[in-house]
């Protein structure tokens, strides 16, 4: 497997750790497959009762990478890798802890609402910058969030798009628990092991009970969102803030 996911396992947890910090862990479409395939594998490994997924480099992830969004534009399976992930990430039958070090944007947070405990540290930070970037949300985040926070919130998070630190993401639900950020893989791992050491069957069977309400819609709700978020990458609107973005400058959607 490529170093850029690493995965580790000690005793029954299997340890997850996005590894491209120097492009703050950005998820390629390479780096996805490698995903939902350890994700499928710790899934059906008995050895495998906790799945944790964090990001080196004091970062969690800063979303889809956009060059590579950019370079498989025209590419009809760009979009197929990432929704693979989804589908992966929401069926998958064993309890996931994510450990948020850092910033965790775009698909970096929305993949936070389909993982059982959240825990970040105090200076993680978070942000849903789809309509900034003349995309509409992906992950789920149409569906859930609103429940989870109501549509107000909802709206300021995902179309005004501005970045939330810690605390609030833990007021919204969105993260479980808020942790100094020196102690935060001591305090997920301590976390990991009281998970793993729960009866397995009783585990996985309650998760899939409080999933199942709505995982059909869910399911649905995933493929829709991401037919609608690949044609709005060959919009007008997000080929100005994908080309802004690769020239470090604001985009400017004065023209349309
Ligand atoms: N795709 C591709 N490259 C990315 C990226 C992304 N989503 N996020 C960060 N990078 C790259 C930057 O271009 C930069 O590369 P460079 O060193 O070659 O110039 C490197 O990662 C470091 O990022 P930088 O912006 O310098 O770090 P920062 O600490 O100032 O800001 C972020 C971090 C995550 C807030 C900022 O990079 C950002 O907003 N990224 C875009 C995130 C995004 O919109 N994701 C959703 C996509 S749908």
């Amino acid at each position: 497997m490529n170093d850029q996911l690493l995965v580790q396992r000690t005793g029954s947890i299997l340890e997850l750790t996005l590894n491209r910090p120097d492009k703050k862990n950005a998820l390629t479409l390479a780096m996805y497959q490698q995903l939902s395939e350890a994700l499928l594998e710790a899934d059906s490994d008995p050895q495998v009762r906790v799945i944790m997924l964090t990001g080196a480099g004091d970062c969690f992830s800063a979303g889809n990478d956009i060059l590579d969004f950019i370079a498989a534009l025209d590419r009809p399976d760009a979009v197929q890798a990432p929704l693979k992930f989804l589908q992966t990430i929401t069926t998958v039958s064993k309890p996931v802890i994510a450990v948020v070090p850092g910033v965790a944007v775009g698909i970096g947070t929305t993949m936070l609402l389909h993982c059982d405990l959240v825990i970040a540290s105090d200076q993680a930070h978070f942000q849903l910058p789809f309509v900034r970037l003349g995309l509409v949300p992906e992950g789920g985040a149409s569906l859930l969030l609103p429940q989870l926070v109501g549509h107000r919130k909802a709206f300021e998070l995902v179309v005004m798009g501005e970045a939330f630190n810690a605390s609030l993401a833990a007021d919204l639900g969105v993260v479980n628990r808020v942790v100094e950020h020196g102690k935060l893989m001591d305090v997920a791992r301590a976390q990991a092991e009281k998970l793993a050491a729960l009866a397995p069957d009783a585990v996985r069977q309650s998760k899939a009970m409080l999933r199942r309400g709505q995982q059909e819609q869910l399911q649905q709700v995933l493929v829709a969102e991401i037919e609608q978020f690949a044609a709005r990458l060959k919009s007008p609107e997000a080929m100005e803030a994908l080309q802004a973005f690769t020239e470090k400058r604001a985009a400017d959607f004065s023209r349309f």
